[in-house]
């Protein structure tokens, strides 16, 4: 596949994973206050999750990622759009949450980085999502979203960085 096949390809399998990204930068938005862990501590003596996981965060994450995928499936006039998009904005939001039970298992405090899972925690929940839902992919395409996706999140998260939305820049 030359570029121009590559970047086309890539732009074909976006319309399923664009609920996704949506899902997963609204929590940073509307910051929640309720932790879906309710403050517990693992038997590790850490906490379940942390902080950071709100329930505030995961419907508003649903939410503005099914209202894309609604707006998406307008335009393009595929109504299936609909429910993938419901589907992977929720399986971004579990990854997202699987990501940092994982990252309290391994004694990383809350907004302390992980490298590559905390960019990729979301897009490989997503990714198995929309596999169990029966979409085509590829594997190619999606190794390729993956790679464009960690240079995203330096992006995005400096730009939310510099807005006042996060306190750290990654
Ligand atoms: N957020 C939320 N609810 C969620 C996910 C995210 O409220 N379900 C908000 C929190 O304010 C969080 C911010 O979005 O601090 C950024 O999300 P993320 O980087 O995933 O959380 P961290 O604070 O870095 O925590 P962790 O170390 O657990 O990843
Ligand atoms: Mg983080």
């Amino acid at each position: 596949m030359d570029l121009v096949g590559a970047v086309k390809a890539i732009l074909a399998t976006l319309k399923y994973y664009l609920p996704a990204y949506v899902a997963n930068g609204a929590p940073v938005v509307f910051k929640g206050k309720t932790p879906i862990d309710g403050g517990r501590y693992f038997i590790d003596g850490r906490r379940l999750l942390g902080d950071g996981k709100t329930w505030e965060g995961l419907i508003a994450g649903i939410l503005a990622g099914t209202s894309t995928a609604a707006i998406l499936s307008l335009i393009l006039g595929e109504a299936n759009l609909l429910i993938l998009g419901f589907v992977a904005s929720t399986s971004a939001l579990l990854g997202d949450i699987a990501g940092s039970f994982i990252k309290r298992r391994m004694g990383i405090e809350r907004g302390k980085p992980a490298p590559i899972l905390d960019q990729l925690d979301f897009f490989v929940a997503t990714t198995v999502g929309l596999y169990l839902m029966g979409v085509d992919l590829s594997l190619d395409v999606v190794f390729g979203l993956a790679l464009v996706t960690l240079g995203l999140h330096k992006t995005t998260n400096y730009l939310a960085y510099k807005l006042g939305l996060k306190e750290v820049p990654w």
